[in-house]
């Protein structure tokens, strides 16, 4: 998907080189011939790693270790003589973080930055890559929440699937994280998430179910948490009954580091390997276990092959000869977030005249705020800001004759703490004043969103909201861009004439938002998660994260929008909310089955009516009976009423149909009907028709993305299978 041209281009991108692949032969051996010859002891020095980022290796039998590294958003090398030391790490390309690429509703996309990242660990000789992260946001304070993608399990599974497909097509594997519930940073090591059937196999798991289906990840990490009284890492239920069991999971369980809690309950339950190593007590125990018949040797077997046959696919993978072109890389990093940021307001302020004289407010336009803290921390060889971009698309007019709006810096406040001054608020109003349009950049501050620990509430720093309040009050002609991986409140909402969200938004967060405001990109971004209008309207409010051991989600599978939109809540800007420089129709709304036989009149074409409405509720019929295949689609379609923002006008046929349909194509027709080219996100929900039925008053289903010019009309088929019908009673049917 392009996202419309753009003018800035990417300094220093040469700067970006990661160090080049050492020369290692890729070395292959026969597994099943090694097995054979490995002694218990040997064996079992497999199940744990060599050292921190290693597996081990076995040198007389022609075995190699692999290598192991972070993070999901770029590639995180740990620096140091021996590769351990955290506090340098490697320089590579930042890509905005996942739960920015989260908005841009985009597999294509998320494949792509997969790919991108795949081709650097291969540069790198990083075999592993950890991530993707896919826990669900239980809560908005989720200190790790920006790491992970989404509030909703089809869309964090489906872009989870593309971006691990995208690594994995450079050779290099994926470690699908953290599985599972790990939904806050408190306690994390020790916390226990007690988690009803209903909301783990329709929410929590979801994401990994359809990551680990479609992505078939090469590891998957569990999690440090208990999961309804057990560890996750040795959680038979989870790890060898639900994965391996009813998913199909072939690939390998590695710990998370340090995770690992029992050195005689882990291997039982499906834990393959234990990092970091080396851990001589795990190896000590587990071969004394086996030698007093405790734990069956044949499931030592079962881990070391599992480990065995990864480095096989590590050592398959590095006859991929592929290289980073790092400057490619900085350009996906700027598509990229420019796909990602989403439109909250604008009343047409946006984008903006190439003549406006621009006041930059606030100091994330020069030190842009664009990561959280912890191992997803990505050491950016380049990093622009949109201080230089603006600069840069201000001074260079398209035909270098007409002179464009002038740039004004005022630093606004501390980038450090968020802290402001009274000096710093009248020197930012100033500039407000003087320049046709102000751009207040605000966000959270650099150690509010973290690793190991949680967010305290939802506001922006206080000296962030002041400088707001000022530059708005100095020139009703601002613009606010936000810069922060998760919700925050902003009571002064309604005072900008638009407010757009970067997300943290990575390494060339400068030029995308420069090339958005400016209309040379559009913003493409619908929101993958609820924005409360406030802390105190969320369902866990006061009591995340919860102190207890035992955390018990009462609020079951009534998350996010499933909460909001359950009980009518209002929020500031809801799931799937984004705005665009144009506008779309749609049109023709088509059920069709897939597999099974519909009746010729099933379809109404004269009962169409027309509403503006850019979702399509498409819902079983309660009276359907549910046959020996499943349910039967005896469903009228209709539109929900409520907003998720303005969208085109959505066609409602009536349709009734029966037989043994396996899947419902919907078809609808988009068209772009502004003057820009532009992206839309079609969303697909499901509902029940009848109230009263436990589960969410609606449900994403299905989504897809298109990048439409003036007048142009395409079609979009979206898929159901039978799983988006199953009556919510019947859920052990959506784990079959
Ligand atoms: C960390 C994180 C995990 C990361 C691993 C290696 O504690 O939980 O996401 O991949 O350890 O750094």
């Amino acid at each position: 998907m392009t996202s419309g041209h753009e003018n800035v281009t990417t300094p220093g991108a040469d700067a970006a080189r990661v160090p080049a692949q050492p020369e290692e032969p890729a070395r292959t051996f026969d597994i099943d011939a090694v097995m054979l010859r490995l002694t218990l002891a040997q064996k079992c020095s497999l199940l744990t790693g060599r050292d921190k980022w290693h597996t081990q290796d076995i040198p007389e039998l022609g075995v190699p270790s692999i290598r192991l590294s972070d993070g999901p958003n770029g590639l995180r090398i740990e620096g140091g003589p021996d590769g351990t030391d955290a506090s340098c790490p490697l320089p590579a390309t930042a890509f905005p973080t996942e739960s920015a690429l989260a908005n841009s509703f985009d597999t294509e996309l998320l494949r792509d930055v997969g790919r991108a990242i795949g081709e650097e660990a291969r540069d790198a000789g990083v075999d592993v890559v950890l991530g993707p992260g896919v826990n669900m946001k239980r809560s908005p304070l989720g200190g790790r929440n920006f790491e992970y993608l989404s509030e909703d399990p089809l869309l964090a599974g489906k872009l989870a699937a593309a971006y691990i497909k995208g690594v994995q097509s450079c050779g290099v594997g994926t470690s699908l994280k953290h599985f599972a519930c790990n939904s806050q940073e408190h306690a994390r090591m020790t916390s226990d998430s007690v988690v009803d059937d209903r909301a783990l196999f329709e929410y929590y798991l979801r994401a990994f179910e359809i990551a680990i289906r479609e992505g078939r990840p090469w590891t998957v990490m569990p999690a440090y948490n208990r999961l309804d009284g057990v560890y996750c890492c040795e959680n038979e239920r989870l790890l060898s009954g639900i994965a391996r069991g009813t998913w199909g999971f072939d690939g390998l369980f590695v710990s998370d580091w340090c995770g690992q809690s029992s050195n005689t309950s882990s291997l039982p339950a499906g834990l393959d390997l234990v990092m970091p190593g080396p851990r001589p007590d795990y190896r000590r125990d587990v071969e004394k276990a086996v030698r007093a018949g405790t734990i069956d040797e044949r499931l030592v077997d079962d881990a070391a092959q599992r480990v065995l046959q990864l480095v096989d696919s590590c050592l398959a993978g590095r006859r991929t000869r592929i290289s980073a072109d790092m400057r490619e890389h900085l350009d996906l990093a700027r598509q990229a977030a420019q796909e990602s940021t989403v439109l909250l307001e604008n009343d047409g302020l946006l984008p903006l005249p190439d003549r406006a004289s621009v006041a930059l407010i606030g100091e994330y336009c020069r030190t842009p705020h664009t990561s959280g803290l912890g191992s997803s921390e990505v050491n950016a060889a380049v990093r622009d800001c949109a201080y230089d971009a603006f600069s840069e698309l201000r001074c260079s007019s398209e035909d270098d004759t007409t002179s464009t709006g002038s740039v004004l810096y005022a630093r606004g406040y501390v980038a450090a703490d968020g802290s402001t001054s009274e000096v710093l608020l009248q020197q930012a109003e100033l500039a407000a004043r003087r320049q046709d349009v102000a751009v207040v950049f605000v966000g959270l501050t650099p150690h509010a969103e973290s690793e190991g620990y949680d967010r305290l509430d939802l506001r922006l720093p206080a000296g962030h909201d002041e400088l707001v309040e000022r530059a708005c009050a100095a020139n009703p002609d601002t613009v606010v861009v936000l810069q922060c991986g998760g919700p925050v409140e902003m009571p002064w909402r309604d005072k900008p004439r638009a407010i757009v969200l970067q997300g943290l938004a990575g390494c060339q967060s400068g030029a995308a938002i420069a090339n958005v405001l400016s209309g040379r990109a559009y913003p493409g971004g619908r929101l993958a998660e609820t924005w409360p209008q406030t802390l105190s309207d969320t369902f866990l409010a006061g009591r995340f994260p919860d102190t207890h051991r035992r955390v018990v989600y009462d609020e079951s599978m009534f998350v996010g929008y499933r909460y909001y939109d359950s009980v009518g809540a209002d929020v500031a800007y809801p799931f799937g909310h984004g705005l665009s420089y144009s506008t779309f129709r749609y049109d023709r709304l088509r059920l069709e089955t897939v597999g099974g036989q519909a009746r010729p009149d099933a379809f109404d074409e004269d009962d169409l009516s027309w509403l503006r409405r850019n979702e399509i509720v498409t819902s079983w019929d309660e009276s359907g009976d549910t046959d020996e295949d499943g349910p039967s689609f005896g469903a009228p379609v209709r539109v929900e009423e409520e907003s998720r923002g303005p969208g085109a006008a959505a066609a409602v046929p009536r349709a009734r149909f029966e037989g043994d349909v396996r899947r419902l194509a919907v078809t609808i027709d988009v068209t772009n009907t502004g003057s820009r080219r532009a992206s839309e996100v079609v969303q697909l929900y499901v509902a029940p028709i009848e109230p009263g039925m436990y589960c969410p008053v609606q449900e994403l289903e299905g989504f897809a993305k298109l990048d439409l010019d003036p007048g142009q009309t395409e079609p979009v088929r979206i898929e159901l299978s039978r799983r988006a019908f199953v009556p919510a009673d019947d859920f052990a049917a959506r784990c079959a």
